[in-house]
């Protein structure tokens, strides 16, 4: 009985997860990502660091970079810069920032982060900025 209780289980759990089979395994919408990453992220670093394209990194040392969490060399998290304040602050000036205004920011930080690994010069699609 305990064994055939353990079985199902396994069976349940294996086709719970079958809708999920589509998707990024980390749930990111890298449609999404790549509008942001493209107004937002790139439109700040053509001002001064110049263009960083998913290009510029593998998948390996995106998720690296995603995993740390920092950006301009630790001077800053990078989660500020898909956080809600952030856009709100940008908001007038840019219409990314606008439109995604209430995307919760750990889903904006999943769809930037699967835009890039996907755009990795190792990636599905190799990615320049624009
Ligand atoms: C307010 C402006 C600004 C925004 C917004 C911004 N960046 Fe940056 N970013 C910079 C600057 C400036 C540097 C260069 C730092 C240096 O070289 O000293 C940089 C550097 C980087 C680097 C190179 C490595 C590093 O950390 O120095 C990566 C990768 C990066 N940014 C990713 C992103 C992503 C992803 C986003 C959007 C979620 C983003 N940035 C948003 C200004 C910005």
């Amino acid at each position: 009985m305990k064994i055939r209780y353990t079985f199902l289980s396994g069976v349940m759990l294996g086709l719970l997860a079958l809708p999920f089979a589509g998707q990024a395994a980390d749930g990111g919408d890298w449609k999404r990502g790549r509008v942001y990453y493209r107004f937002v992220c790139t439109d700040c670093h053509r001002g001064g660091s110049g263009e960083i394209p998913p290009t510029s990194r593998s998948m390996a040392e995106w998720k690296a970079y995603f995993q740390a969490g920092k950006h301009e060399k630790g001077k800053m998290s990078l989660n500020y810069y898909v956080s809600k304040p952030f856009r709100e602050s940008i908001k007038t000036k840019n219409q990314a920032a606008a439109k995604f205004i209430d995307v919760p920011a750990e889903q904006l930080w999943k769809d930037v982060e699967a835009f890039v690994i996907r755009g990795a010069k190792d990636g599905d699609a190799p990615a320049k900025c624009n």
